[in-house]
């Protein structure tokens, strides 16, 4: 393999004389402890490259040595369960190993070479197989199968298959015979980072991401292989959202990226999810979630590949024929990580210090999102959902700028909303979801028949709702006529009652599209009576003392998923309210002012 010796060094950035020929993306390592790194620029006479590991105490003089291929991850069973960092160092066998501070050059295998996986093999000997078909399976956790595949771009005849049997995940257990040789295949793959794995078909997103969040499925749903962005200042709950929807959307596997953030956050994070319950099997959550982790005080050449890394595993689990859902928090911290990079290169800056690639690199980032058909002929899915984290919660910099390009999802955190702690703090008038139509066949079969026309009128509401709020502003809310008052009323029940939902309560932290609809339905009733009130000449502003008001506003809280019967006694409630209400108005609607 090739060799350079070292000349320059730039914190992470250190640049080689090369004897022999190295290629760009190449994966080498660095000095007497091999610290991981890989090359990010090829001249003449020099390599650059960007080092995954602390670099403190490196001098010039010191050998890199090529490997002839790519950065790249395994691939393979072990990988759920797991904790990784952003070059899937495995976290928590390093931690048995050596102790919480992870050893420079630590040649762990990535994953467990020791384990031993119950392979079983399906398909004959003989068969003609190619990249991406299914040769046997491995129960990897209670839930999840690992379908073991024929490597992308491999055909040929499968000559052997292993018997039925526990095998090390490196150990041969098929021969494939190409034209060219006879191929040892095992449950174990190599994938670059960098490159997006095949697939044989792309598919337009037919159905939602199912959140559970109610201001997310029913007015900014995220589609199943869809993209979004999350951006919001500090505070104003990016993190919290993220943990919320890994927990409870409906995905079969998750891949959490911690992405730059402080160490103490990504702790609870690491601390928490193995201790979930999975909602959908009262299982542990982690059985179907790898976790990858690069936090703030790590390496931050590391932290620019971890996105690289935990989409290629989601990738391959979507390859399996799996709907995967990533999250990566924060994709401003990885935008970060490449203005340091790009700037110890002396690249020429572009808007706020950011490199001039920035804009490509997001694209080709969530690019890898989408719903498609597998090689193997599955239809499968890979939803990405990023938070970014604008300096001042400012969404005209860069990272947010750009991100908003090419998402189709956004769902903006307001900072005045988390200081009055209304969560989750996602501003309705400045979110939006190019999902829409790609989601109405699925809640109608989910009983939201005429979920896209109620959206509507939520939506229309609360633009009516801001509009007369900064008249009042102005003349006061008792200068507005009792119609615009009533709309008022309305809008401030709605979003009481259906927008707000706490992730900390027991009831309302999941709301199931029973239920989203129950309580939409609801809030239409309460409309519905509150107009034919104020038709009578009812003031609108007596309405809030209703006792039902107080009753529609905490339904989501109060109410169980399992117990939907309750929502029909609370619209019996609402409809005798109004009418004794009614019964109780003199005035006739011709007085009305
Ligand atoms: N959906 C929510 N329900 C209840 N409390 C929340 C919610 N989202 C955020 N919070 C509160 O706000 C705090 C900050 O949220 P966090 O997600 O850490 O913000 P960010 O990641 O945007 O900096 C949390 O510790 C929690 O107390
Ligand atoms: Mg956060």
């Amino acid at each position: 393999m090739s060799v350079a010796e070292v000349f320059w060094i730039n914190g992470p950035v250190l640049k080689a004389r090369p004897q022999g020929s190295f290629s760009m993306k190449e994966s080498v390592s660095v000095g007497p402890d091999h610290l991981a790194a890989e090359v990010i620029r090829l001249e003449a006479d020099a390599i650059t490259i960007q080092v995954f590991e602390d670099t403190t105490g490196l001098k010039p003089g010191i050998e890199v040595h090529g490997s002839g291929m790519p950065l790249a991850v395994e691939l393979g069973p072990g990988l759920l369960g797991q904790m990784f960092d952003g070059i899937q160092r495995p976290l928590d066998r390093l931690a048995d190993a050596h102790g919480d501070f992870i050893d420079a050059g630590s040649d762990l295998p990535n994953l467990d070479r020791e384990r031993r996986w119950r392979y079983e093999p399906v398909t004959r000997e003989g068969a003609n197989v190619e990249g991406g078909q299914l040769l046997g399976r491995v129960p990897e956790t209670s839930n999840i199968l690992n379908h073991v595949l024929a490597p992308p771009g491999l055909a040929g005849v499968l000559e052997w298959q292993a018997p039925p049997g526990e095998y090390a995940v490196d150990k041969t257990v098929a021969r494939i015979r190409t034209a060219r040789r006879l191929e040892q295949v095992s449950m174990l793959q190599r994938w670059p980072i960098r490159t997006p794995r095949p697939c044989r078909e792309r598919l337009t997103p037919d159905a939602p991401l199912f959140t559970g969040q109610r201001i997310i499925d029913t007015l900014f749903p995220i589609a199943k292989g869809g993209t979004s962005a999350m951006p919001g200042g500090f505070g104003t709950g990016k993190t919290v959202l993220q943990q919320t929807l890994a927990k409870w959307c409906d995905a079969d596997v998750i891949v959490y990226i911690g992405c730059g953030e402080r160490g103490n956050e990504m702790a609870d994070v690491l601390a928490e999810f193995p201790l979930l319950e999975d909602p959908r099997t009262g299982r542990r959550l982690m059985e179907r979630t790898v976790l990858i982790a690069n936090t703030s005080n790590m390496p931050v050449a590391a932290r620019e590949a971890s996105i690289y890394t935990g989409i290629t595993v989601a990738e391959y689990f979507r390859d399996q024929g799996y709907h995967v859902a990533l999250f990566a928090d924060s994709i401003s911290r990885w935008a970060e990580a490449l203005r340091e990079i790009s700037g110890r290169l002396e690249e020429l800056p572009a808007e706020e210090g950011y490199p001039a690639y920035l804009p490509t690199r997001l694209a080709e980032f969530f690019e890898r999102s989408g719903r498609v058909v597998t090689l193997k002929g599955d239809e499968a899915s890979l939803t990405v959902v990023g938070t970014v984290s604008p300096p001042g919660g400012d969404f005209s910099e860069p990272v947010t700028a750009h991100a908003r390009r090419f998402v189709k999802n956004f769902l903006a955190l307001d900072r005045e909303r988390a200081q009055a702690r209304f969560y989750p703090a996602i501003h309705p008038l400045q979110s939006y979801s190019d999902y829409v139509p790609h989601t109405t066949r699925w809640w109608q079969s989910h009983g939201g028949i005429r979920w896209d026309e109620r959206r509507g009128r939520i939506l229309a509401l609360l633009q009516e709702q801001s509009r007369l709020e900064k008249m009042v502003k102005i003349v006061g809310r008792d200068a507005l006529p009792a119609e615009q008052r009533l709309i008022l009323v309305c809008a401030e029940v709605t979003v009481e009652a259906f927008l707000k939902q706490s992730a900390f309560s027991e009831n309302d932290r999941f709301c199931s599209p029973e239920k989203q609809v129950a309580m939409l339905q609801l809030a239409a009733a309460f409309a519905e009576h509150t107009w034919q009130f104020v038709a009578h000449g009812g003031d609108p502003d007596t309405l809030a003392q209703l006792p039902i008001v107080r009753r529609i506003q905490r339904m989501g809280d109060d109410i169980a998923g399992d117990r939907l019967a309750e929502f029909e006694i609370l619209r019996t409630e609402l409809e005798e309210q109004f009418h004794a209400l009614l019964s109780s108005v003199t005035v006739t609607p011709a007085a009305t002012s």
